[in-house]
């Protein structure tokens, strides 16, 4: 039996944990909050807790757009790789924060990666 990358970071508490303080290190970035402005936050860290269960093997109960349609009309508005770039960067430091281990880190982050041409419409 393997083990998920979802449990081996602790399962849902883990996840919650991360989104929720992801988010708050997003909405402090000058560079990409605005992006935000009109979105729902309550809605979009339930959708991208869903999303990240199921992107590290988890229960799959996403039922959010696909990646590429969610994000074009960001990619209209001038959404681009340094964007990308500042939030991986968030999403690194939540992981470091946290103390999720490297290898683990490393694996979350080869995930994130595999995201950027449908995020960026590429
Ligand atoms: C690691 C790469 C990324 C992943 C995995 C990701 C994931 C998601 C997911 C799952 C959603 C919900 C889709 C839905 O509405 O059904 C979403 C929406 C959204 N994403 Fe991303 N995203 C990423 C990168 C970015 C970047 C770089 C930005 C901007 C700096 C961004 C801004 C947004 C915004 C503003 C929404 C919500 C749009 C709305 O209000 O409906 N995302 N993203």
């Amino acid at each position: 039996m393997t083990t998920s990358l979802f449990e081996k970071i602790g399962g849902e508490a883990a996840v919650n944990a991360a989104v929720d303080l992801f988010y708050r290190k997003v909405l402090a970035d000058p560079q990409i909050n605005e992006f935000f402005d009109d979105t729902d936050m309550d809605a979009q860290r339930g959708k991208q807790k869903a999303f990240l269960t199921m992107a590290f093997g988890g229960p799959n109960d996403y039922t959010g757009k696909d990646l590429r349609s969610a994000h074009a009309p960001l990619v209209a508005k001038g959404l681009n790789d340094s964007h990308f770039g500042a939030v991986a960067g968030h999403l690194k430091s939540t992981l470091d924060e946290l103390g999720v281990p490297v290898e683990l880190a490393q694996e979350v982050m080869t995930i994130a990666a595999s995201t950027h041409d449908d995020v960026l419409n590429l």
